[in-house]
């Protein structure tokens, strides 16, 4: 089969490695801890619920306005002092929003600075869209703002920030994020914000959007969702609050790719909006005290920067390995040996690492610490 250049330069997601095997031991009736999801274990809140189902009652069925239902995007905009509906759209999940960003903004051979470790689709996202990733390595996880602006060429078009961050948990210090937008005035670059998990961080940190900081919004992009902070993930809902022309032009792409976003489900997002937020406080705390055990526990065996967001804690394990074994040999190995599901780091750019997801039960997370821990006395 003769598959185009555009697909054959692309590699899978990573993330997803391990799915097969981790069936294959569960049929073989061996328990196995998954560390390797990247969504939270909550069920999806009642009134989200109620509300889905009441539009599905209700006949909310059919097609819908290709950019959202103007109520969502309105409520949504209302997130963003100074934003309307119109510089709302709503797509399905933020992984599509970047994909049309991508594909609206680059040209065959411009660049996107994005800091190691990444996000596993971001770099296969530009490629798809025939772009050039580039990529800064980071600082302790932080990015190194000097390494940003000497990336900078008469191609770069755009810088990809994400903080709170997947793999890492890093949250950004507000003086570099400052940075990064200076940087991206200068040059007239995009910086396109994944805020993603921008609801979770911990230790009094209060969320820093790079939306509050921007002096100049004309060219930032941010991209949010409700997959991880409303456990929604199978909703497929998120969006972009952009520049009005440009969240036109997303429109325009994606009329020709999904058309609207499920409809009922948007109608969940609604109620998720309208929702009391005590009980998202009461998971986030919980989420808090399950960093600190990870953090306790990977600390006992690794050496490990200390996460203050998302739900990932992200350990070296290069003085572990092997002669040479990969990350994701020992991935492997964890998983056979003792029945634990981890990403290894080369799925975000970042060899000799791997990626522990706590958003787990108590008990699930218990559980899965002991077994890493008899798996390092007998293996390691
Ligand atoms: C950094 C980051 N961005 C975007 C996404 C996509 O999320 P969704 O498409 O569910 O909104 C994920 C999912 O894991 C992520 O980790």
């Amino acid at each position: 089969m003769n598959f185009s250049n555009r697909i054959n330069n692309i590699a899978e997601s990573m993330t997803v490695q391990f799915t097969p095997l981790i069936q294959r031991l569960r049929q073989e009736g061996k328990p196995v801890v998954d560390f390797a999801v990247g969504e939270p274990e909550f069920r999806t809140a009642q009134p989200i619920i109620d509300s889905t189902r009441k539009a599905l009652e209700d006949g909310h069925t059919r097609y819908s306005p290709v950019p959202g239902l103007p109520e969502l995007r309105t409520l949504i905009a209302d997130l963003y002092p100074g934003c309307d509906f119109e510089n709302i759209i709503v797509s399905n999940g933020s992984k599509q929003s970047l994909f049309l960003i991508f594909q609206v903004l680059l040209n065959p051979g411009d660049e996107v600075i994005i800091p190691r470790p990444y996000w596993v689709s971001f770099a296969e996202q530009v490629k798809l869209a025939g772009g050039i990733p580039v990529f800064a390595d980071t600082i302790h996880h932080q990015p190194d703002v000097d390494l940003i602006s000497g990336l900078v060429t008469p191609r770069t078009k755009a810088v990809i920030i994400n903080s709170p961050n997947n793999p890492t948990g890093a949250v950004y210090p507000e003086k570099a994020l400052k940075t990064v937008l200076e940087i991206a005035a200068k040059h007239d670059l995009y910086v396109i914000s994944d805020e993603a998990y921008g609801f979770f961080v911990y230790d009094g940190i209060t969320s820093k959007s790079l939306y509050g900081l921007a002096v100049d919004r004309d060219r930032l992009i941010v991209v949010a969702g409700f997959s991880k902070q409303y456990s929604m993930t199978g909703f497929r809902i998120g969006y972009v609050a952009a520049d009005k022309s440009l969240v036109k032009a997303l429109g325009k792409y994606q009329s020709h790719l999904s058309g609207n976003v499920c409809t009922f489900a948007q109608h969940g997002a609604l109620g998720a909006l309208s929702m009391d937020r005590g009980l998202l406080m009461n998971q986030k705390a919980g989420l808090e005290k399950k960093r600190d055990l990870a953090w306790s526990q990977v600390s006992l065996w690794s050496d490990c920067i200390r996460p203050q967001g998302a739900f990932y804690i992200f350990p070296d394990i290069s003085r572990l390995l092997k002669p040479n074994e990969t990350d994701s040999d020992f991935a492997a190995d964890l998983l056979q040996k003792a029945g634990v599901a981890v990403v290894p780091g080369e799925a975000f750019g970042a060899p000799g690492h791997i990626r522990i997801s706590y958003a787990v039960s108590e008990n699930v997370l218990t559980q899965g610490f002991e077994k890493i821990s008899g798996y390092m006395r007998l293996y390691r």
